[in-house]
Parts: structure tokens; sequence; C-alpha cells
């Protein structure tokens, strides 16, 4: 019984989240393969009889990279599925309809949830002595409840399956609650508008240093030293791996976040060119 965990992570809460998950579930006792989505193609992924998805919310949906991946998954052939999203508020119901793409390509839906983590997207424009950061640093990261949640039913379903259970009895169902439906919409475009806005922000300052790590760790290949200076393209999936990862703190979302928070996942130790 083989577990495959695939997850994107933007600035490390995924990956964090990811582990947690794959740790509870060996206890089981489970084989769990953890891989980012940035590590193996989807036509060579190792074999496995249950798969996970966990990604960050972006604007209420799963990230641009995670939704092209999944497309290119292989069929579930009634294998299990389950999903999990990192957030720093609001889902949106967004690991739901990750869950129901991946029923739409034939694997079984045995679980989805969301987790709170610090919303790296509010985060950069927190004063590094705030009162809020603090709560965020400080917050228990060895016991995230959804996850628990999760990882025992998981397990549980997986050794059932084990021993014979077919996994349709375990199946889900993905309902949207009456009303839900225009409030997510509601958060997914204002997000949108944001985004574009958002995305003509991005500029490296005097305290850039040429190391060119954002080039190499930007997930969309958006990043370029042109003219000795570091240029943003059209391509960027608005993770903010760059912003949080840049050594200098040199990289800006508009004037709003110079000198202000960073962040490199829960344990402060995210390094997207060795996990990503
Ligand atoms: C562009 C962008 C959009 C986001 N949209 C949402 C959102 O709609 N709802 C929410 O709760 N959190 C939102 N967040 C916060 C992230 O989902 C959250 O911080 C997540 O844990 C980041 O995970 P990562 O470190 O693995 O990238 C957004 C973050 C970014 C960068």
């Amino acid at each position: 019984m083989q577990i495959l965990i695939l997850y994107f992570s933007g600035t490390g809460n995924t990956h964090y989240a990811a582990h947690y998950l794959a740790r509870r579930l060996e206890r089981f006792p489970l084989e769990v393969l953890v891989r980012s989505i940035e590590q193996v193609p989807p036509d060579k992924l190792p074999a496995f009889d249950i798969l996970g998805v966990g990604f960050p919310v972006h604007g209420g949906e799963a990230p641009i990279p995670l939704a092209a991946y999944i497309r290119s998954l292989p069929p579930g052939d009634g294998r299990g599925a389950f999903a999990f999203c990192t957030k720093g508020a609001f889902a949106a119901g967004a690991s739901r309809r990750v869950l129901r793409r991946l029923t739409e390509q034939g694997y079984i839906p045995l679980g989805e949830t969301g987790v709170n983590m610090p919303g790296i997207d509010l985060l950069p424009f927190l004063a590094k002595d705030s009162w809020l950061l603090r709560k965020m640093v400080e917050k228990n990261y060895n016991h995230l409840k959804p996850l628990d949640r999760l990882a025992s039913r998981i397990g549980e379903i997986a050794l059932a399956i084990k021993q014979g259970d077919d996994p349709t009895e375990f199946k889900i169902q993905l309902p949207t609650l009456p009303g839900s439906k225009t409030i997510e919409k509601l958060w997914i475009k204002l997000y949108d508008r944001m985004a574009i806005w958002l995305r003509g922000k991005f500029y490296a300052d005097e305290r850039c240093n040429l190391c060119r790590l954002c080039v190499r760790a930007c997930p969309a290949g958006n990043i370029q030293v042109v003219d000795g200076r570091i240029r943003f393209g059209d391509r960027c999936y608005l993770c903010l791996r760059c912003l949080h990862q840049c050594p200098q703190e040199a990289i800006q979302l508009g004037q709003g976040t110079v000198g202000k928070a960073r962040w490199r996942g829960p344990m402060g130790d995210f390094n997207p060119l060795v996990h990503p």
C-alpha cells in the first residue's frame, strides 16, 4: 500500500504540511512518498495506490502550476485520492474543487481539508516586530488539527483497502453548500483583479547583489537578469517565493514591503533549491 503525496509550495507552508501529513500516516504504519510537483513530471510518478495533493490557496483556487499538473496526471483507475490546502483565511472551496477534478479523472474522493497557516500574501506588509507576526511565528506547528483528522481518516482507509476493502466504500460526497457558490465566486473574482495589479508591482531594490537566487528558485522561470538588473516577466504565478527567499530582502511588491516581514516556512528553513 503506497501513498503518494504531491504538492506545490511557494514559500514553505505546504511543504511543511505535506511532510507533517506523511509523518502522521507513517505511524499507522504506512509507506508514504512525498514529492514536489517541481521535482517530478506527471508522467514519471512512482507507483501509488492512494494519491494526496497539497497546495496553497491562491485567490480561492489551486495555484496555476498545480492545476495544469493535475490535468496531466495518469488516470485514477479507481484509486483513492485526497486533497489538502494551506490558507491564510478562506479557501473558497479550493480543495473540494481539486478533489472533484481528480474524481473526473477516475480517482475516488476519500477526504479533503484546509489548514490555516500564515498568509504569505499579507505577511510581507507586516512590521517585523508586529503582534500579528509574533502570533504567526509562535503558533504550535507540531499540532495541526485538520491535518491530524485527515491523516486518521486516510490512514484507516488505507489499512482497510490493504486488507481487501473496495475504495468506493469510503467515497465522500463533494457538495457545494447553498449560497457558498456565490461567496466563492466573488472571492475568486476579487483576488483575480488584485492579482493583475500585484503582478506589475515586483521590483528588486538597491540591496540586490545579483546573487540570482530568485532566478533559480522561481517556479515559473519568470525572473531574468537583463543589463545587470533583475527583470520580472509576465508568467508570474504570484507564489511570492522570490520575495520571501531573497537573502538581501531586496525584492519588493511595491513600497509597502520594504523592511517588512519575510517567511521561510513554519520552521524558518524552507529552501526551494534543495527541497522545492
Ligand atoms: C497570490 C496569493 C493569493 C492567496 N490567496 C489566498 C486566498 O484566497 N485565501 C487564503 O486563505 N489564503 C490565500 N493566500 C495565502 C496562502 O494560501 C497561504 O499563505 C499558504 O499557506 C501559502 O503556502 P506556501 O507557503 O506553501 O506557498 C494567498 C497567497 C498568495 C501569495
